[in-house]
Protein backbone atom coordinates (compact mmCIF):
# COMPACT_ATOMS: atom_id res chain seq x y z
CA UNK A 1 0.00 0.00 0.00
CA UNK A 2 2.90 2.68 1.38
CA UNK A 3 4.65 1.38 -2.21
CA UNK A 4 1.91 1.91 -4.22
CA UNK A 5 1.10 4.81 -3.07
CA UNK A 6 4.76 6.49 -3.73
CA UNK A 7 4.76 4.64 -6.64
CA UNK A 8 1.68 7.30 -7.76
CA UNK A 9 3.62 10.03 -5.80
CA UNK A 10 6.91 8.91 -8.44
CA UNK A 11 4.71 8.56 -11.79
CA UNK A 12 3.22 12.08 -10.80
CA UNK A 13 6.84 13.45 -10.60
CA UNK A 14 7.88 12.50 -13.57
CA UNK A 15 5.05 13.40 -15.35
CA UNK A 16 5.40 16.78 -14.51
CA UNK A 17 8.88 17.28 -15.03
CA UNK A 18 7.83 15.49 -18.72
CA UNK A 19 5.57 18.23 -18.80
CA UNK A 20 7.70 20.94 -18.06
CA UNK A 21 10.14 19.92 -20.33
CA UNK A 22 7.52 19.58 -23.40
CA UNK A 23 5.77 23.01 -22.77
CA UNK A 24 9.42 24.57 -22.77
CA UNK A 25 10.28 22.99 -26.23
CA UNK A 26 7.01 23.94 -27.39
CA UNK A 27 7.17 27.51 -25.93
CA UNK A 28 10.52 28.15 -27.62
CA UNK A 29 9.67 26.33 -31.25
CA UNK A 30 6.78 28.62 -30.80
CA UNK A 31 9.05 31.40 -29.85
CA UNK A 32 11.49 30.67 -32.88
CA UNK A 33 8.93 30.42 -35.37
CA UNK A 34 8.07 34.06 -34.17
CA UNK A 35 10.98 35.53 -34.49
CA UNK A 36 11.34 38.56 -36.46
CA UNK A 37 14.22 36.69 -38.73
CA UNK A 38 11.98 33.68 -39.01
CA UNK A 39 9.15 35.52 -40.09
CA UNK A 40 10.81 37.79 -42.72
CA UNK A 41 13.06 35.21 -44.10
CA UNK A 42 11.76 31.87 -43.62
CA UNK A 43 10.07 31.17 -46.93
CA UNK A 44 10.98 34.27 -48.58
CA UNK A 45 7.57 34.66 -49.52
CA UNK A 46 7.77 38.24 -47.06
CA UNK A 47 10.81 39.75 -48.85
CA UNK A 48 8.72 43.11 -50.21
CA UNK A 49 7.22 43.39 -46.40
CA UNK A 50 10.22 42.26 -44.82
CA UNK A 51 11.91 45.53 -46.82
CA UNK A 52 9.08 47.46 -45.63
CA UNK A 53 9.80 46.70 -42.35
CA UNK A 54 13.35 48.05 -42.16
CA UNK A 55 11.93 51.51 -43.58
CA UNK A 56 9.30 51.10 -40.96
CA UNK A 57 9.76 53.41 -37.72
CA UNK A 58 10.17 50.11 -35.42
CA UNK A 59 13.37 48.36 -37.00
CA UNK A 60 15.41 50.84 -35.72
CA UNK A 61 14.77 53.64 -32.88
CA UNK A 62 16.43 56.06 -31.28
CA UNK A 63 16.72 54.03 -27.88
CA UNK A 64 17.00 50.90 -29.54
CA UNK A 65 14.38 49.11 -27.94
CA UNK A 66 12.11 47.80 -31.37
CA UNK A 67 9.76 45.87 -31.86
CA UNK A 68 9.78 42.74 -34.25
CA UNK A 69 6.69 40.85 -36.10
CA UNK A 70 4.93 39.32 -33.85
CA UNK A 71 5.14 42.14 -31.37
CA UNK A 72 2.61 43.66 -34.20
CA UNK A 73 0.95 40.85 -35.81
CA UNK A 74 0.23 38.21 -33.01
CA UNK A 75 -2.02 38.22 -30.37
CA UNK A 76 -0.93 39.38 -27.09
CA UNK A 77 2.85 39.61 -28.87
CA UNK A 78 3.95 42.48 -27.03
CA UNK A 79 2.02 41.78 -23.85
CA UNK A 80 4.22 40.81 -21.13
CA UNK A 81 2.43 38.66 -18.96
CA UNK A 82 -0.42 36.38 -20.55
CA UNK A 83 -2.40 33.71 -18.78
CA UNK A 84 -3.28 30.04 -20.57
CA UNK A 85 -6.49 31.09 -22.43
CA UNK A 86 -4.71 34.37 -24.09
CA UNK A 87 -1.83 31.64 -25.21
CA UNK A 88 -4.17 29.56 -26.82
CA UNK A 89 -5.76 32.21 -28.65
CA UNK A 90 -2.62 33.75 -29.83
CA UNK A 91 -1.38 30.21 -30.86
CA UNK A 92 -4.95 29.97 -32.66
CA UNK A 93 -4.24 33.32 -34.34
CA UNK A 94 -0.76 32.38 -35.28
CA UNK A 95 -1.53 29.24 -36.36
CA UNK A 96 -4.05 31.05 -39.04
CA UNK A 97 -1.52 34.13 -39.93
CA UNK A 98 1.56 31.34 -40.28
CA UNK A 99 -0.46 29.23 -42.48
CA UNK A 100 -1.61 31.69 -44.91
CA UNK A 101 1.28 33.01 -46.13
CA UNK A 102 3.05 29.13 -46.30
CA UNK A 103 -0.17 28.65 -48.36
CA UNK A 104 0.36 31.35 -50.24
CA UNK A 105 4.24 30.25 -50.86
CA UNK A 106 3.16 26.46 -51.40
CA UNK A 107 0.15 27.57 -53.94
CA UNK A 108 2.69 29.98 -55.47
CA UNK A 109 0.81 33.05 -54.87
CA UNK A 110 3.35 34.80 -52.42
CA UNK A 111 6.55 33.26 -54.18
CA UNK A 112 7.92 36.18 -56.09
CA UNK A 113 8.24 39.79 -55.35
CA UNK A 114 5.89 40.98 -57.81
CA UNK A 115 2.98 38.84 -56.41
CA UNK A 116 3.92 39.92 -53.02
CA UNK A 117 3.47 43.30 -53.80
CA UNK A 118 0.71 43.18 -55.78
CA UNK A 119 -1.00 41.47 -52.87
CA UNK A 120 0.05 43.73 -50.49
CA UNK A 121 -2.65 46.35 -50.39
CA UNK A 122 -5.17 43.94 -49.73
CA UNK A 123 -3.04 42.14 -46.78
CA UNK A 124 -2.33 45.46 -45.32
CA UNK A 125 -5.95 45.92 -45.39
CA UNK A 126 -6.88 43.13 -43.78
CA UNK A 127 -4.24 43.27 -41.31
CA UNK A 128 -5.60 47.16 -41.01
CA UNK A 129 -9.32 45.53 -40.45
CA UNK A 130 -7.76 42.83 -37.23
CA UNK A 131 -5.91 45.78 -35.49
CA UNK A 132 -8.99 48.09 -35.54
CA UNK A 133 -11.22 45.01 -33.84
CA UNK A 134 -8.93 44.91 -31.30
CA UNK A 135 -8.41 48.24 -30.39
CA UNK A 136 -4.72 48.11 -31.37
CA UNK A 137 -4.14 46.54 -28.39
CA UNK A 138 -0.50 45.68 -29.48
CA UNK A 139 0.27 48.98 -29.89
CA UNK A 140 -1.40 50.32 -26.48
CA UNK A 141 0.62 47.21 -24.92
CA UNK A 142 3.83 48.99 -25.40
CA UNK A 143 2.62 52.74 -25.72
CA UNK A 144 1.00 53.73 -22.81
CA UNK A 145 -0.76 56.64 -24.21
CA UNK A 146 -1.29 58.02 -20.52
CA UNK A 147 2.10 57.89 -20.11
CA UNK A 148 3.20 59.91 -22.99
CA UNK A 149 5.33 62.87 -22.44
CA UNK A 150 6.96 64.93 -25.26
CA UNK A 151 9.54 67.78 -23.99
CA UNK A 152 9.22 69.47 -27.38
CA UNK A 153 5.75 69.32 -28.59
CA UNK A 154 3.59 68.73 -25.43
CA UNK A 155 0.55 69.07 -27.72
CA UNK A 156 1.62 65.67 -28.44
CA UNK A 157 0.87 63.89 -25.47
CA UNK A 158 -2.27 66.26 -24.57
CA UNK A 159 -4.11 64.88 -27.70
CA UNK A 160 -2.85 61.16 -27.37
CA UNK A 161 -4.20 61.18 -23.79
CA UNK A 162 -7.62 61.50 -25.72
CA UNK A 163 -7.18 58.51 -27.78
CA UNK A 164 -6.03 56.86 -24.38
CA UNK A 165 -9.73 56.48 -23.66
CA UNK A 166 -10.65 55.68 -26.89
CA UNK A 167 -10.86 52.20 -28.30
CA UNK A 168 -12.08 53.58 -31.66
CA UNK A 169 -8.81 55.68 -32.40
CA UNK A 170 -7.40 54.41 -35.62
CA UNK A 171 -3.52 54.83 -35.11
CA UNK A 172 -2.63 54.17 -38.54
CA UNK A 173 -4.69 57.15 -40.29
CA UNK A 174 -2.17 59.33 -38.60
CA UNK A 175 0.54 56.59 -38.14
CA UNK A 176 1.21 54.96 -41.32
CA UNK A 177 4.60 53.62 -41.64
CA UNK A 178 4.84 52.94 -37.84
CA UNK A 179 5.31 48.94 -39.40
CA UNK A 180 5.90 49.10 -42.76
CA UNK A 181 7.11 51.70 -45.33
CA UNK A 182 7.14 50.78 -48.83
CA UNK A 183 8.05 53.88 -50.32
CA UNK A 184 10.59 53.32 -52.91
CA UNK A 185 10.44 49.86 -52.66
CA UNK A 186 10.49 49.16 -56.86
CA UNK A 187 12.13 45.63 -57.50
CA UNK A 188 13.88 42.61 -55.54
CA UNK A 189 16.90 44.47 -55.97
CA UNK A 190 15.95 47.01 -54.25
CA UNK A 191 14.41 44.69 -51.44
CA UNK A 192 17.64 43.36 -51.25
CA UNK A 193 19.40 46.39 -50.67
CA UNK A 194 16.90 46.77 -47.56
CA UNK A 195 17.19 43.55 -46.28
CA UNK A 196 21.14 43.39 -46.59
CA UNK A 197 20.76 46.62 -43.85
CA UNK A 198 21.55 49.38 -46.66
CA UNK A 199 19.70 52.11 -48.06
CA UNK A 200 17.44 52.91 -50.99
CA UNK A 201 19.56 55.21 -53.27
CA UNK A 202 18.39 58.72 -52.03
CA UNK A 203 15.34 60.49 -53.12
CA UNK A 204 17.61 63.65 -54.31
CA UNK A 205 19.74 61.01 -56.15
CA UNK A 206 17.06 59.15 -58.44
CA UNK A 207 15.17 62.50 -58.94
CA UNK A 208 18.79 63.88 -60.31
CA UNK A 209 18.72 60.95 -62.75
CA UNK A 210 15.14 61.11 -63.34
CA UNK A 211 16.11 64.80 -64.51
CA UNK A 212 19.15 63.54 -66.45
CA UNK A 213 17.19 61.14 -68.88
CA UNK A 214 14.20 63.58 -69.26
CA UNK A 215 17.27 66.06 -70.23
CA UNK A 216 19.00 63.68 -72.99
CA UNK A 217 15.20 62.84 -73.63
CA UNK A 218 14.51 66.44 -74.38
CA UNK A 219 17.96 66.54 -76.16
CA UNK A 220 16.91 63.24 -78.31
CA UNK A 221 13.41 64.87 -79.33
CA UNK A 222 15.23 68.13 -80.36
CA UNK A 223 18.03 66.00 -82.58
CA UNK A 224 14.41 64.21 -84.19
CA UNK A 225 12.73 67.56 -84.71
CA UNK A 226 15.95 68.73 -86.42
CA UNK A 227 16.84 65.95 -88.54
CA UNK A 228 12.33 65.81 -89.37
CA UNK A 229 13.42 69.40 -90.46
CA UNK A 230 16.58 68.66 -92.13
CA UNK A 231 14.56 66.00 -94.27
CA UNK A 232 11.83 68.84 -95.19
C1 LIG B 1 5.10 48.25 -35.31
C2 LIG B 1 4.20 47.21 -35.73
C3 LIG B 1 4.62 46.25 -36.84
C4 LIG B 1 5.76 45.48 -36.92
C5 LIG B 1 6.92 45.45 -35.96
C6 LIG B 1 5.61 44.65 -38.10
N1 LIG B 1 4.43 44.95 -38.73
FE1 LIG B 1 3.68 44.03 -40.39
N2 LIG B 1 2.14 45.36 -40.44
C7 LIG B 1 1.89 46.32 -39.48
C8 LIG B 1 0.79 47.14 -39.91
C9 LIG B 1 0.22 48.32 -39.15
C10 LIG B 1 0.35 46.63 -41.15
C11 LIG B 1 -0.80 47.15 -42.04
C12 LIG B 1 -0.36 48.40 -42.78
C13 LIG B 1 0.86 48.14 -43.62
O1 LIG B 1 0.83 47.31 -44.53
O2 LIG B 1 1.90 48.76 -43.32
C14 LIG B 1 1.22 45.50 -41.46
C15 LIG B 1 1.13 44.69 -42.59
C16 LIG B 1 1.82 43.51 -42.78
C17 LIG B 1 1.56 42.52 -43.82
C18 LIG B 1 0.50 42.62 -44.91
C19 LIG B 1 0.91 43.61 -45.97
C20 LIG B 1 1.93 43.11 -46.94
O3 LIG B 1 2.73 43.95 -47.40
O4 LIG B 1 1.97 41.92 -47.27
C21 LIG B 1 2.45 41.50 -43.65
C22 LIG B 1 2.57 40.21 -44.47
C23 LIG B 1 3.30 41.85 -42.52
N3 LIG B 1 2.87 43.07 -42.02
C24 LIG B 1 4.35 41.09 -42.05
C25 LIG B 1 5.29 41.55 -41.12
C26 LIG B 1 6.57 40.91 -40.86
C27 LIG B 1 7.06 39.64 -41.54
C28 LIG B 1 7.18 41.66 -39.89
C29 LIG B 1 8.57 41.47 -39.28
C30 LIG B 1 9.68 41.47 -40.22
C31 LIG B 1 6.29 42.75 -39.53
N4 LIG B 1 5.17 42.66 -40.32
C32 LIG B 1 6.54 43.70 -38.54
C33 LIG B 1 2.57 46.50 -38.30
C34 LIG B 1 3.79 45.92 -37.99
C1 LIG C 1 7.24 45.93 -28.69
C2 LIG C 1 6.77 47.25 -28.34
C3 LIG C 1 6.13 48.12 -29.41
C4 LIG C 1 5.01 47.86 -30.16
C5 LIG C 1 4.19 46.58 -30.21
C6 LIG C 1 4.75 49.07 -30.92
N1 LIG C 1 5.69 50.02 -30.64
FE1 LIG C 1 5.77 51.90 -31.39
N2 LIG C 1 7.59 52.20 -30.57
C7 LIG C 1 8.20 51.32 -29.67
C8 LIG C 1 9.50 51.86 -29.33
C9 LIG C 1 10.48 51.22 -28.36
C10 LIG C 1 9.64 53.08 -30.03
C11 LIG C 1 10.83 54.02 -30.06
C12 LIG C 1 10.88 54.87 -28.82
C13 LIG C 1 12.24 55.46 -28.73
O1 LIG C 1 13.20 54.72 -28.77
O2 LIG C 1 12.33 56.69 -28.63
C14 LIG C 1 8.42 53.27 -30.79
C15 LIG C 1 8.16 54.37 -31.57
C16 LIG C 1 6.91 54.65 -32.14
C17 LIG C 1 6.56 55.88 -32.81
C18 LIG C 1 7.48 57.07 -33.01
C19 LIG C 1 8.33 56.79 -34.19
C20 LIG C 1 9.23 57.92 -34.60
O3 LIG C 1 10.02 57.68 -35.52
O4 LIG C 1 9.14 59.02 -34.03
C21 LIG C 1 5.26 55.76 -33.24
C22 LIG C 1 4.46 56.76 -34.02
C23 LIG C 1 4.80 54.44 -32.83
N3 LIG C 1 5.83 53.80 -32.16
C24 LIG C 1 3.54 53.93 -33.06
C25 LIG C 1 3.20 52.58 -32.90
C26 LIG C 1 1.99 51.96 -33.43
C27 LIG C 1 0.91 52.69 -34.20
C28 LIG C 1 2.05 50.64 -33.09
C29 LIG C 1 1.07 49.53 -33.44
C30 LIG C 1 0.85 49.29 -34.87
C31 LIG C 1 3.27 50.43 -32.33
N4 LIG C 1 3.93 51.62 -32.25
C32 LIG C 1 3.67 49.22 -31.78
C33 LIG C 1 7.67 50.13 -29.20
C34 LIG C 1 6.56 49.48 -29.73
C1 LIG D 1 -4.97 62.27 -35.48
C2 LIG D 1 -3.68 61.72 -35.75
C3 LIG D 1 -3.09 60.71 -34.77
C4 LIG D 1 -3.66 59.55 -34.29
C5 LIG D 1 -5.06 59.00 -34.55
C6 LIG D 1 -2.65 58.92 -33.47
N1 LIG D 1 -1.50 59.67 -33.48
FE1 LIG D 1 0.26 59.19 -32.58
N2 LIG D 1 1.10 60.96 -33.24
C7 LIG D 1 0.48 61.88 -34.06
C8 LIG D 1 1.40 62.97 -34.33
C9 LIG D 1 1.12 64.18 -35.20
C10 LIG D 1 2.59 62.70 -33.61
C11 LIG D 1 3.89 63.51 -33.55
C12 LIG D 1 4.71 63.38 -34.77
C13 LIG D 1 5.06 61.97 -35.08
O1 LIG D 1 5.81 61.32 -34.33
O2 LIG D 1 4.56 61.44 -36.10
C14 LIG D 1 2.38 61.40 -32.97
C15 LIG D 1 3.33 60.74 -32.21
C16 LIG D 1 3.18 59.47 -31.67
C17 LIG D 1 4.20 58.73 -30.99
C18 LIG D 1 5.62 59.21 -30.76
C19 LIG D 1 5.69 60.08 -29.56
C20 LIG D 1 6.23 61.45 -29.81
O3 LIG D 1 6.30 62.21 -28.83
O4 LIG D 1 6.56 61.80 -30.95
C21 LIG D 1 3.67 57.53 -30.61
C22 LIG D 1 4.36 56.44 -29.83
C23 LIG D 1 2.29 57.51 -31.06
N3 LIG D 1 2.02 58.69 -31.71
C24 LIG D 1 1.44 56.43 -30.88
C25 LIG D 1 0.10 56.41 -31.28
C26 LIG D 1 -0.80 55.29 -31.06
C27 LIG D 1 -0.43 54.00 -30.38
C28 LIG D 1 -2.01 55.66 -31.60
C29 LIG D 1 -3.30 54.85 -31.62
C30 LIG D 1 -3.89 54.52 -30.34
C31 LIG D 1 -1.85 57.01 -32.16
N4 LIG D 1 -0.56 57.42 -31.94
C32 LIG D 1 -2.85 57.72 -32.81
C33 LIG D 1 -0.80 61.77 -34.55
C34 LIG D 1 -1.71 60.78 -34.26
Amino acid sequence: MKNCKKGAILVGLVGAVIGIVAFGIFNSVVHWAGSTQFCGTFCHSMDYVYAAYHQGQHAATPSGYTAGCSDCHLKYGSHHSINGFQYVGMLVHKAQSGSKSFFGQVAGHLNTFDKQKELAPELSKEVHEWMKSTGFANCRACHDLNKMKNAKNPDVATFHKVFANDMKADCLECHKTAGHDYKGINTQADADLLIAGKSLPTAASSEAAASEAASSEAAASEAAASSSAAAK
